[in-house]
């Protein structure tokens, strides 16, 4: 039986879990981002910088003019709704990516009253770049905001990331691409990136309290249940 009676037109693969109306799949997740999130509600102060919410405001600026009423648009690395919340004045459909359960949650409880007020669809996804469960040629804008530089990629996941978005656009699509304007002593806090390694398969998510757990710790949480 499947998890999702009715999905939209262009997810073409079946979640592994649904929680809280947020579609889980299976990916190379590195769980250091969930963890900085459940650790800190907003852990890089974007939206106390103004540096970064003019960077954000001008980045949904830049997508808005390559398409001004897109059927179809993909924000990957959505964070916690600060550009989705723009991004869901113009577009039909919206895709919101993002490898954290819990930075999934707060974009959703961001996001969902805006979407109704503008007439927006909004799917949320999470979902590990590389790994898009969209159908192919099916988007007319993909937006990457904080983006390939910050998730530590290897040359070959960026790769993979970059070939995923191109299979997934419409021919004489767009991508608009941002990173944010810290240094990266700033951006993390002089922890080691060296100590933190991808953890394969979908985010453990605990049904109350929707968090999945870094990938230093071996202890699993009970698995959440499909409504
Ligand atoms: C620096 S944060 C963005 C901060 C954000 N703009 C804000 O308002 O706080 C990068 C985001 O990309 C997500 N991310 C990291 N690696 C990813 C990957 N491989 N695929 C998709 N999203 C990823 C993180 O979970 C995080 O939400």
């Amino acid at each position: 039986m499947s998890l999702v009676a009715e999905l939209p037109s262009i997810v073409r693969v079946q979640p592994t879990q649904c929680i809280d109306g947020i579609l889980f799949y299976e990916g190379e997740y590195n769980g250091w981002f969930e963890a900085e999130y459940t650790a800190n509600p907003e852990p890089w102060d974007y939206s106390k910088r103004a540096g970064e919410m003019f960077r954000i405001r001008f980045a949904a600026e830049k997508v808005r003019a390559c398409n001004a009423a897109p059927e179809n648009l993909l924000e990957l690395g959505c964070s916690r709704g600060l550009m989705t919340e723009r991004l869901l004045t113009f577009a039909r459909n919206l895709y919101a990516a993002d490898i954290s359960a819990t930075a999934l949650k707060t974009c959703k409880a961001r996001c969902d009253a805006g979407a109704k007020e503008y007439g927006c669809q909004i799917t949320y996804l999470g979902t590990t770049a590389g790994n898009l469960p969209l159908t192919d040629s099916s988007l007319d804008l993909v937006t990457i905001c904080d983006g390939l530089y910050g998730w530590w990629l290897s040359d070959e996941q960026k790769r993979r990331a970059l070939v995923d978005v191109h299979r997934v656009l419409k021919q004489g699509g767009h991508v608009v691409l941002s990173d944010c304007l810290m240094n990266g002593e700033q951006r993390w806090r002089g922890r080691e990136r060296d100590s933190v390694s991808p953890r394969h398969g979908p985010p453990i998510v605990d049904s109350s309290i929707c968090r999945c757990l870094p990938s230093t710790k071996k202890k699993r949480c009970s698995e959440g249940t499909a409504p």
